[in-house]
This record gives structure tokens, sequence and C-alpha cells, in this order.
């Protein structure tokens, strides 16, 4: 079982929320919301990091007998038409999770109807209950008291462990929770929040943190709350063009963000004006179009010619990276440096998730692509720490409160829901 310790002092973190361990589960009706939004590709899962992410607190409701009610959302569905059914069921999840688990895993459909009720207390110790797509129904992204409601007349615990959807006040997330006192978080939320607690509360110097992807604006809250911290930022992938406009380089067509030209001086000089080392692309890879295995150069500096496009790192870029990378006792990485989903534009990505892997330092890889980059350049095993959080972690570092960890903390409670056992009419 993974032991961590809450980080003391912290603010925020998670103070003043029980973990699993903390609360009386055995043999209760336990509530367990995950993450369990994979990638998909006709409708096989192509990566189930989230799904093995989430076993030590299944395992451990096992092992105290508890009756298990898995809910997540998976993608974004647009309502409960038949396509979307289609499309965004858990069914695929529930056949990895039962391999995984050799148990039953039983999809129930319609988790907002009465039938519930009867499933969950019938539950044998050999199977577990996975709720279909919490987004099928209308009230979850409104995060709806009814049917938070309706899902705690069935829950006793209920246990957080979805630490990707821990931003979004959503039913399962946030309403649910504020009606059941015996609430807390699973293992995977224990271990998240103590590793970016450990980027915020950073003991170790020199902290180099590395920013990539599209959007400024997407980056900018991480940026200002970490300013003080990190001792040097590197800024590649398209936001890194948006930089060299603001500085007057020329950037040719590459992907600039013309209404944050004057955001960007304006963090230019606050990384000036605090002496922080700030490392931006001073050469790149570029092409004439955004296209598989197009003819590509390396420009000689870091100005982009007309016409033309950066689309990745060039060697001088990487080299510096790489050096930095070699100095530092602490690394955190967003955002990848290309385009790397497309090659050959992958390269100066995967030489930074390389550079990463070999390094000594503690390393943390937040945000898809990122964690996406570190798997396709086989590296992941040699990270410190990946998140199965993109935007949940982001927010986190911005130091932004987040709903489903600030439900947790209070005291209080909306009201104490003590439903009657279901009758053995319930059960089905
Ligand atoms: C994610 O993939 O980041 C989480 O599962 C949250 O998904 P969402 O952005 O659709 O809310």
């Amino acid at each position: 079982m993974i032991a961590v310790a809450k980080p003391a002092g912290a603010e925020g973190g998670l103070q003043g929320i029980k973990t699993i361990e903390e609360l009386n589960i055995h043999a209760k009706r336990v509530f367990i919301r995950l993450d369990l939004n994979v990638p998909m590709k006709k409708g096989e899962i192509t990566d189930d990091t989230r799904i093995r992410g989430a076993l030590p607190t299944i395992q451990y409701a096992l092992k105290e007998k508890a009756k298990i009610i898995l809910a997540s959302h998976l993608g974004r569905p647009k309502g409960d038409t038949p396509e979307d059914r289609a499309k965004y069921s858990l069914a695929p999840v529930g056949q990895r999770l039962s391999e995984l688990l050799n148990l039953d895993v039983l999809l129930f459909e319609d988790p907002n109807g009465e039938g519930i009720k009867g499933m969950v207390s019938g539950l044998s110790e050999k199977q577990i209950l996975l709720l279909e797509n919490t987004r099928f129904a209308p009230g979850e992204e409104k995060n709806s008291m009814e049917m938070a409601t309706h899902l705690a007349s069935f829950t006793e615990v209920y246990i957080d462990d979805a630490f990707g959807a821990i931003h979004r006040a959503h039913a399962t997330v946030s309403a649910l929770p504020s009606l059941i006192k015996e609430r807390g978080i699973g293992f995977l939320i224990q271990k998240e929040v103590t590793w970016l607690d450990k980027l915020l509360n950073v003991k170790e110097k020199p902290f180099l943190t590395l920013l990539g992807g599209a959007k400024v604006s997407d980056k900018i809250g991480v940026i200002e709350n970490l300013m003080e911290k990190v001792d040097s930022f590197v800024i590649g992938g398209a936001m890194a063009y948006t930089f060299l406009a603001a500085q007057g380089i020329s950037v040719g067509k590459s992907l600039v963000e013309k209404d944050k030209i004057h955001l960007a001086q304006d963090l230019l000089k606050r990384f000036k004006n605090r002496d922080k080392k700030l490392i931006l692309p001073v050469d790149h890879i570029v092409a004439t179009e955004f296209k598989a295995n197009t003819p590509t150069q390396a420009t000689p500096t870091a100005a982009i010619p007309d016409g033309m496009m950066a689309l990745d790192i060039g060697p001088k870029t990487t080299n510096l990276i790489e050096e930095e990378i070699s100095k530092a006792k602490i690394i955190f990485w967003n955002g990848p440096m290309g385009a790397f989903e497309i090659p050959p534009f992958e390269k100066g990505t995967f030489k930074v998730a390389t550079a990463l892997a070999n390094s000594k330092a503690t390393t943390v890889v937040g945000g898809g692509d990122s964690v996406t980059a570190v798997e396709s350049a086989g590296v992941a095993s040699k990270i410190s720490h990946i998140s199965t959080g993109g935007g949940a972690s982001l927010e986190y570092l911005e130091g932004r409160s987040l709903p489903g960890l600030e439900v947790l903390r209070q005291n209080d409670f909306r009201v104490d829901l003590k439903m009657p056992e279901p009758s053995e009419n319930d059960i089905q």
C-alpha cells in the first residue's frame, strides 16, 4: 500500500481532509469517484494509466469488504443520445478493470433510476458496480443537488480518487460529497497532491520548469504562481513564438497569439526583474506547411524566415535545454516543445523527455501531451512522478482552490441523509 505523509505546514494541500484509511469503510456502501477518462481509438483503450492508477484504492476497499460503487466520466458527451452512449460508454473500461482485478465488474446503465439501490445492496464480495458515464446525466456538469441526493441515498462513505477531475464542480465531485458525512480521498489523490506540494514547497535548488504547448494563456497562472520558487524557466512549443514576437524577433507564419503579445512582454519584464533565467528557442526546425514528413530545415538563429513556420526546437536549443536539465535538482515539465504528434517534429520533445529521464533530478511531468511524449519516448518509468491530471495539476500549481478538494476539507456537511437499508424487495 502506498504510504504518503501529509506535507507538514503546507498551505491547503491535504489539510483537514481524511484519507480512505482514516475512515471506517468496512463492509460499507462506498462510492468511489475515479477519473477513468482514458484515451480510446475505435472502442479500444490506448493507454490504461488512469485505470491502473485507481487500483490501490479499489483493492483497499475490496480488502475492507466494502460494497464498491465506482463512478467516472469519459470524454465530453453532448448528452444522452444513442450515438453518445455508443461512443462514450465505460464498457471497455469495465472490461479492463475486470481483467486487472480478476473479478466481476458490473456496468450499471441507469444509475439515476431507483433500481440502483437494490443492485448496490445485492453486491457480492467478488463484484464491483461501475456506474455508466456520469456525464450522460444532465445533472452532472450542472453540479445538480437532485442528482447528488439520489446518489447519496445509497452511499455510506464517499471517496474521491479522481485527481484529473478534482477541478470540476460537477455533481459526483462536488455536490455529492457535500451530502455525505463520511468522506475523504483515495491513494491516487494523496500521491498526486503530495508530489505537487513538493513543487509548491520546494526545498531543492535549482528548480527548473519547462513549459510548452500552444497557448501562453493556458500557462500564465502557473508561471505567476511558480515565479518566486523557480530558478530557471524553459519556454518551448508554439507559446514560445508569442514570446519571440514580443521581443520583435520575426516569426514567419508560425502560430502566434497576437492578443497575448503584451502579456508576454510583461512576463519577460517580470523574469528579468526577478533575475530568473529564461531559455527561449535560439533556433528552430521550420517547414512551409504543417504536414507529416514535409521537408524541413534548421534555422541558424531564433529568427524564423518569411513564409516558414517553426514546428520544433532546433539542435542548439535542445543542447541548451539538456544542459539546464543536467544542472537542475528538481524539474517540472508541462507541454511539448513542438508539434510532436507529427513526424519529423517529435525530435525536440523526445530529446527533452529523454534528458529528463536520464537526469538525477526529481522529475514531475503533468499534462496530457507531455505524458504522451514521455510514454512515446519510452522513458515513462524513469520519471519520478507522472501526473494523471492535466488541467487539474496545472490548476493546483496555480494555487487555485479546487472544488473537489475544498468540499472534502469543510467540516460541515449539508444534510445527514440517514437512508434506510434497501429492503429485500429492492434486491434484483
Ligand atoms: C482530463 O482528461 O483532464 C480529465 O478527465 C477532465 O476531463 P474534462 O477536461 O473533460 O473535464
